[in-house]
């Protein structure tokens, strides 16, 4: 690994911002507190600092000459689980944790602006450096966009620490990395009666019971076996006692996929099984579906340059990502310029079962930080080359 020597210098500095943002966590459009560390520390940087920006968020522009634009994005929030962890650095912010690794993105990022302040001479040109709120969920992505920081900027580029992967590693890859999240709503509304007299009544919870299974046919007998989707009902609530009927049963999960195309026909078929299972039992059955993040896609030439950028640090260890059904909100900036999105390994070597994101003793190995924040500088010379 060849870690960038003006990220070397900041190394120390890199693990520490990040152990003092796990201490903070926040969530989701209440990063007051992180964005304040994200401000003191960019005070060092030529820099020009816009803060606040969509509610919470900042961005710091680093112009150097005439050349083009670039966007470096790192995510800021927290999720509401309670960390379990001896770590001196653990959460103290009870019921808050930082189980997605956004801390060592914003540290990361961070880094990356320090050694390419210093490395002036080798770039021309402009580099917006997105710290933005809200990825869990809320989309912060959107009111960064709404706010204008992603004016002027030709591309864009961002990471994720993995933890699906070694430290060491860097996943790369043109075309769709991350899956459109989107929402379901179901109402089932039958008639309620007395649980002796069936016949009386339309059965809420045994029209439920056949939807649940004819729901699961979508992905297996709709969608294409080569295409991936997935649709997972994750609550389900109804009824009201042994002997009564329910008149209403309540479903709510999540339909994913890749390519819109296939999100598309999710979306139909969602609508049909509802309409058709609904006719067949007398029930009426309601659908909302709502549209979570799109898919992440990466454009070709972009993710050519992050290969490039990536394998100068990680030499070999640049490859596929491994890949999962989790959205992410970095579609929104890549749907208006072209970009890369990349994973950074961050699994301790030998770790047994691996730890996941969003797990209560969710960690990661700090070597990947150094990693990530050389990936994002060798972006940022390649694309600014003086
Ligand atoms: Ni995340």
């Amino acid at each position: 690994v060849k870690i960038h020597p003006k990220v070397a210098e900041e190394a120390a500095r890199i693990v520490s911002i990040r152990r003092r943002l796990h201490q903070q966590p926040e969530l989701s459009f209440q990063e007051h507190g992180t964005a304040k560390l994200i401000v003191e520390e960019l005070r060092g940087a030529r820099v020009d600092v816009r803060h606040p920006v969509a509610r919470t968020g900042v961005v710091a522009t680093m112009q150097n000459g005439d050349g083009p634009c670039i966007a470096l994005r790192a995510d800021m929030d927290a999720l509401p689980i309670t960390e379990s962890s001896n770590a001196p650095y653990k959460s103290q912010n009870e019921g808050v944790m930082h189980a997605c690794g956004h801390d060592g993105h914003v540290a990361m990022l961070l880094g990356a602006v320090r050694a390419l302040d210093a490395l002036r001479s080798e770039w021309r040109g402009t580099i917006k450096f997105l710290f933005q709120p809200a990825e869990e969920g809320h989309a912060g992505a959107v009111s960064m966009i709404e706010d204008g920081a992603l004016e002027g900027a030709a591309a864009a580029f961002g990471a994720h620490l993995w933890n699906f992967q070694d430290v060491g590693t860097v996943g790369v890859r043109a075309g769709p990395v991350m899956a459109a999240a989107d929402r379901v709503t179901i109402n089932v509304r039958g008639r309620g009666g007395h649980g002796a007299a069936p016949h009386q009544a339309v059965d809420a919870i045994m029209v439920a019971g056949h939807l649940l299974v004819a729901l699961q046919s979508i992905v297996s007998r709709s969608v294409d076996p080569l295409d991936s989707a997935v649709i997972s009902i994750g609550e389900l609530r109804g009824g009201y006692g042994y002997n009564i009927i329910a008149d209403d049963v309540f479903l709510r999960g999540t339909a994913r996929a890749y390519r819109e195309e296939v999100r598309q026909l999710l979306r139909r078929r969602l609508g049909e099984v509802c309409e058709g299972v609904g006719r067949t039992f007398g029930a009426k059955i309601e659908l909302e579906y709502r549209d979570g993040y799109p898919p992440t896609v990466n454009d070709a030439a972009m993710t050519d340059v992050v290969r490039r950028a990536a394998g100068r640090v990680v030499g070999e260890a640049v490859g596929e990502p491994y890949m999962s059904m989790g959205g992410e909100d970095m579609a929104y900036y890549l749907r208006r310029v072209p970009g890369c999105f990349f994973f950074v390994g961050s699994s301790p070597l030998g770790a047994s079962p691996r730890i996941p994101h969003h797990h209560p003793s969710f960690d990661f190995d700090e070597a990947a930080l150094g990693i990530g924040a050389s990936v994002f500088v060798n972006i940022a010379l390649d694309m600014l080359r003086a």
